[in-house]
């Protein structure tokens, strides 16, 4: 299980890197667009995620027409080896996907609701599918059923796809995740932040802390 930060913000980046968790990142157009009100332009924020950043980092195009999104996808691609380029998953999101694998640039196929998308998206050549789970919650349908349906298809043909599990929006998304058999999580720096924490971790630690003091009056260490 890959554990892939979704982010623009360079220090969110930095932080999860110093915690030894960081397998790629994620941005989307609103998220780079947030950054870019702090300063610094498309090109400035990407290049250094893309620095900062071992493993892949998946960035959007933004056209919507097959010669642009080619053109994008392939700029996109000179500003780093690890650049994997978003695509958005409609037909012509397809077309961009099949004629990108077939040069050799993965491709992160984006918004995906439901099976039959996940699919043909991998038929294309997609590296990655996006399934954004929150967003069905949101709609009062169940994200996590769809990451089990992709798992489903995805073993009963052999395909080789990552399935990247994105929109999350708590540690239960992501424990899911996990029984689930997906590749990759997609997190949130808040949702990242509270996955180490357990109350009886931070109950028992107390704990044998205290009883240390009320044995020897102090916290210095014997040796
Ligand atoms: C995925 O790659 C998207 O960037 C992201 O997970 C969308 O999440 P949201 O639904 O919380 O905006």
């Amino acid at each position: 299980m890959k554990l892939f930060l979704d982010t623009a913000n360079i220090n969110e980046i930095k932080q999860a890197n110093d915690l030894g968790l960081l397998d790629g990142v994620t941005t989307n157009p609103s998220l780079i667009a947030k950054e870019m009100k702090n300063g610094g332009s498309f090109r400035e924020i990407v290049t250094k995620i893309l620095n900062e950043t071992l493993g892949p980092v998946s960035i959007e195009v933004i056209a919507e027409d097959y010669d642009n999104m080619v053109k994008q996808a392939l700029k996109i691609r000179e500003l780093g080896k690890n650049a994997v380029v978003k695509v958005p998953f409609n037909s012509v999101g397809l077309k961009v996907t099949n004629a990108l694998s077939d040069k050799g640039i993965p491709v992160n196929s984006t918004l995906i609701f439901n099976g039959i998308q996940a699919l043909f998206a991998a038929k294309a050549g997609a590296s990655y599918v996006s399934p954004f789970v929150g967003r069905l919650d949101d709609i009062a349908e169940d994200g996590m059923a769809l990451i089990e349906q992709i798992k489903t298809i995805y073993t009963n043909y052999d395909l080789k796809t990552n399935i990247l599990v994105a929109s999350i929006r708590s540690p239960l998304h992501v424990l899911r995740s996990m029984i689930l058999g997906a590749d990759v999580v997609t997190l949130p720096f808040d949702v990242l932040s509270k996955l180490p924490a357990h109350p009886k971790t931070s109950e028992g630690l107390s704990r044998f802390l205290d009883d240390w003091k009320k044995a020897f009056g102090s916290m210095d260490f014997p040796l």
